[in-house]
């Protein structure tokens, strides 16, 4: 699972290194298909530079991968880099369209869609009939797991217009059980039958696949809270009282669709902010600046108000302090570590939040290669087997 040379590949499609299967962003999340039920056979649509191959790897070392891409370049570079530094992380990689493909496939007990043109979606993504071809490439019990990218957690993503609330509004009659992990601007869905359903929050997980031997510490943490998270993984579904969808409304799916789209949102998400931290006695001349997010006296109060609501903008400071790390901006360290200080009391008085929001984010700045060790990572890694304990 390692390189023995050093790797790091970083491009606006993929984070790989190789001293770590985690790297903090939506790629590591796929390891929870093989937690989610069989992964015997696992059918990869989207290869790009093999970034969800590892994870995958971390929770079904034995199963048989397919990876597509349409790209023969993708197929014969990754292949040539995981021979080289992953030469025990086998797959069979098959150039060919995603779409075009699962109609000629067998059946997958595990189908990981992970599918970019550029910097969009291909169309057949957000339009049915791609979705009724990966309900009959999967074998009975199967799951399908989407990369739904677009809007981030804070900007209430589920409702229109937005990529994720197609999708939601799309994947409802064919998964009326779909559910959802989130990171920052991507959702991984989760799609399985009802009768499989997710077990219950804290009930044990029944995965029989899973092995975390081998793997480095901050490795073995991501994986145990991903366990965590399915648990408690929320319905992937338009939000009741939302306007219904016409199948017809324009979707932003460029990245200056969805700028524009986020730039619309943000002022309502701001006054939110303003009126919790109103509620909470903080100063609010911060808000709306870069100073919120350096001021832990403003930041946390009014972020554990919003928390207490369930309210989705309780997800921007954790979004905002992983996001600029991963731009190697270090200077949000301070979350992480009130996450390691404060975790156990967090897991009484906010579970969904630790557990959905802000863990996963403490835990990615802890996972990401492009910055140095924080000294706060072995008290995170702590926390987490504590919370995670029996999960
Ligand atoms: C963002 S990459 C996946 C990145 C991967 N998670 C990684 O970390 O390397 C998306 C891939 O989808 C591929 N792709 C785009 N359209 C496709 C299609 N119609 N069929 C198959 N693959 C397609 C692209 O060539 C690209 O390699």
């Amino acid at each position: 699972m390692y390189s023995t040379t050093p790797l790091l590949l970083s491009t606006s499609a993929t984070l790989l290194s190789g001293d770590r299967v985690f790297v903090g962003n939506q790629p590591d999340d796929f390891a929870i298909g093989p937690l989610a039920g069989p992964a015997d056979r696992i059918c990869v649509l989207g290869l790009g530079y093999g970034g969800s191959l590892r994870p995958l790897r971390a929770t079904a070392p034995g199963s048989a991968i397919t990876a597509v891409d349409l790209d023969p370049d993708m197929a014969g570079v990754t292949g040539a880099l995981f021979r080289q530094h992953f030469p025990a992380v086998g797959f069979d990689a098959v150039v060919a369209d995603a779409a075009a493909f699962l109609d000629g496939s067998g059946r997958y007990d595990l189908v990981v869609i992970d599918v970019y043109a550029g910097e969009s979606y291909p169309a057949f993504i957000l339009q049915e009939p791609f979705w009724q071809r990966v309900r009959r490439a999967l074998a009975p019990g199967g799951t399908a797991l989407l990369n739904a990218w677009g809007l981030p957690a804070h900007l209430e993503p589920l409702l229109p217009p937005s990529p994720q609330h197609r999708l939601a509004s799309l994947l409802a009659p064919l998964w009326p059980d779909a559910r959802y992990l989130s990171c920052r601007r991507n959702m991984t869905v989760v799609l399985r039958d009802a009768s499989d359903a997710a077990p219950p929050p804290q009930a044990p997980s029944a995965s029989p696949s899973a092995s975390a031997d081998g793997l480095t510490p901050t490795d073995q943490a991501v994986l145990a809270l991903q366990r965590l998270r399915l648990a408690h993984a929320e319905e992937f579904r338009v939000p009741a009282g939302s306007p219904a969808p016409t199948g017809t409304e324009d979707v932003p799916v460029t990245p200056e669709q969805l700028d524009a789209e986020m730039a619309r949102r943000w002022p309502a998400m701001l006054a939110e902010v303003r009126t919790h931290a109103e509620a909470v006695g903080v100063d609010t001349s911060v808000i709306g600046t870069r100073e919120f997010y350096t001021r832990p006296d403003v930041a946390v109060p009014v972020t554990l108000e919003l928390a207490r609501r369930g309210r989705p903008a309780a997800a921007l400071l954790p979004n905002v302090a992983a996001s600029l790390t991963f731009a190697g901006d270090t200077s949000l360290g301070w979350f992480g570590e009130w996450v390691a200080n404060e975790a156990e009391s967090l897991a009484a008085e906010h579970p969904g939040w630790l557990v959905r929001t802000a863990l996963p984010q403490a835990l990615s700045m802890a996972a990401n290669p492009l910055v140095p060790a924080w000294s706060w990572t072995d008290p995170l890694l702590k926390r987490v087997a504590s919370v995670t304990a029996g999960s």
